[in-house]
């Protein structure tokens, strides 16, 4: 469910039409519903409240604008972060640093002494190398830090190969039967509060059954760790739950998700902790963009060139990925047309032989689904800079990212003075 729906042959985020923000601040321009952010945090918490003890740590790397934190703070949600960056924007849009948790394979020093020294709540350690090197740091300082043991159950995600993380050949978390003797070692240190095991397999799962898997092995982790003396007051089973992108696609609902997890989790007496981003924010935000040109060659399927390309929605390029493409004001004729950007590579393509609403220049169109992994994946290549991000309430939007117009990017560039004689 989201708040991107037609009135009258035209397609509004929550009261506003979207036509009225593209002659406000032009195109291409990633556009959020607050409504629907609030509506997915609210209804994967009040599905979560069948277990126990819960904290929901919203995954920032799916949406790291800061106004898109600040509506998952005002919502209780702490954050799941991977980098000295997003630490900094979970700060800064209010969530409690308590309420954090520091993700990632490859912790630098500099940012491990940043949460230490903001005094988050939870390091997930990926190695016992990073936990030796975070016990020193924060033993020099006269702290501790809480600590989970991020394990590689070597599960099967069954989703595409980039972004499954839960296999032993993958680089995240330590084989899940050294885990044991990697936690035990980590606990003796000074600086270092053993306190749980976390795991993460994989991002946009269609199905439970991989969870499940992990969480059985987790849960066998437990007991062993419990059996050899360990505390364990926490476990954090990440996030991954899928969001469909194909309409007429279905996935597992957050209360089925919740159901299996209560049934996985029985008796493990901890604090379940959870991570997701896509499930919350995935289908609140829309790549609003503006046909170019159309292309047509002889008889073959046309071209529908539009102002938006592979570096400000990078998913399909990188994984194939499909994103409902619709138009802004659909006329009610069809067409089946190829949906390619302006650069200047053939990857930089968003659907082949695609059936969608007929598209003529100048015409609105979004790609739907495009509020998690889009605006955060940008980058500036062949120099078109970044796209501005809009958040819409109600009838109210304001400009929550300015655009970055190349010379803003060339600025920061230099020619040095050997290249001047
Ligand atoms: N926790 C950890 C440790 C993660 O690595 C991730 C995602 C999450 C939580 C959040 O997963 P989610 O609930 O959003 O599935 N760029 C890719 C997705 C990469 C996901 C990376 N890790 C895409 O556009 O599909």
């Amino acid at each position: 469910m989201n708040h991107f729906d037609y009135r009258d042959g035209d397609l509004y985020a929550e009261d506003l039409p979207l036509s009225a923000i593209a002659d406000a601040v032009g195109t291409p321009v990633y556009v959020y519903s607050r409504a629907t952010l609030e509506r997915h945090a609210r209804v994967f918490r009040d599905a979560l409240s069948i277990l126990p003890r819960v904290h929901i740590a919203f995954a920032i790397k799916a949406n790291p604008n800061l106004a898109v934190l600040n509506v998952m703070a005002r919502e209780g949600l702490g954050a799941d972060v991977v980098s000295g960056g997003e630490l900094a924007r979970a700060l800064a849009a209010g969530m409690a640093a308590e309420d954090i948790v520091f993700s990632g394979v490859g912790k630098q020093h500099h940012e491990m002494i940043q949460g230490l020294e903001a005094g988050i709540g939870q390091f997930n350690l990926e190695s016992e190398e990073e936990g030796i090197e975070l016990a020193e740091i924060a033993a020099e300082r006269g702290l501790v830090a809480n600590c989970a043991l991020r394990v590689n159950p070597d599960v099967d995600a069954r989703t595409h190969a980039k972004i499954s993380t839960g296999k032993a050949e993958n680089k995240f978390g330590v084989p899940i039967d050294r885990a044991c003797t990697i936690y035990s070692n980590l606990a003796a240190l000074p600086g270092l509060k053993m306190r749980g095991v976390a795991v993460h397999i994989g991002s946009q799962l269609s199905e439970l059954e991989p969870f499940e898997e992990a969480f059985a092995k987790v849960g066998a982790l437990i007991a062993e760790l419990r059996a050899a003396g360990q505390t364990v007051t926490h476990a954090d089973l990440g996030g991954g739950l899928g969001v469909p992108y194909k309409a007429g696609d279905v996935f597992p609902t957050p209360e089925a998700y919740a159901q299996m997890v209560a049934r996985a989790t029985e008796g493990w007496d901890v604090t379940l902790m959870f991570e997701p981003g896509r499930v919350i924010c995935g289908n609140a935000g829309v790549l609003l963009t503006r046909v170019v040109r159309v292309k047509r060659s002889s008889n073959q399927v046309p071209f529908v060139i539009v102002d938006a390309a592979m570096n400000d929605l990078a998913r399909p390029a990188m994984y194939g990925a499909w994103h409902d493409f619709d138009a802004v004001a659909p006329t009610g004729e069809k067409m089946t047309a190829h949906i390619v950007g302006p650069i200047c590579e053939t990857g930089d393509t968003f659907a082949m032989d695609r059936e969608c609403d007929a598209l003529a220049p100048g015409d609105l169109a979004v790609f739907r689904t495009a509020g998690a992994y889009g605006a955060t994946m940008a980058s500036s290549y062949n120099s078109r800079g970044f796209i501005a991000e809009v958040m819409v309430d109600g009838d109210k939007w304001a400009v929550v990212a300015d655009r970055i117009v190349p010379e803003a990017i060339s600025a920061a560039e230099r020619v040095p003075d050997f290249l001047k004689d």
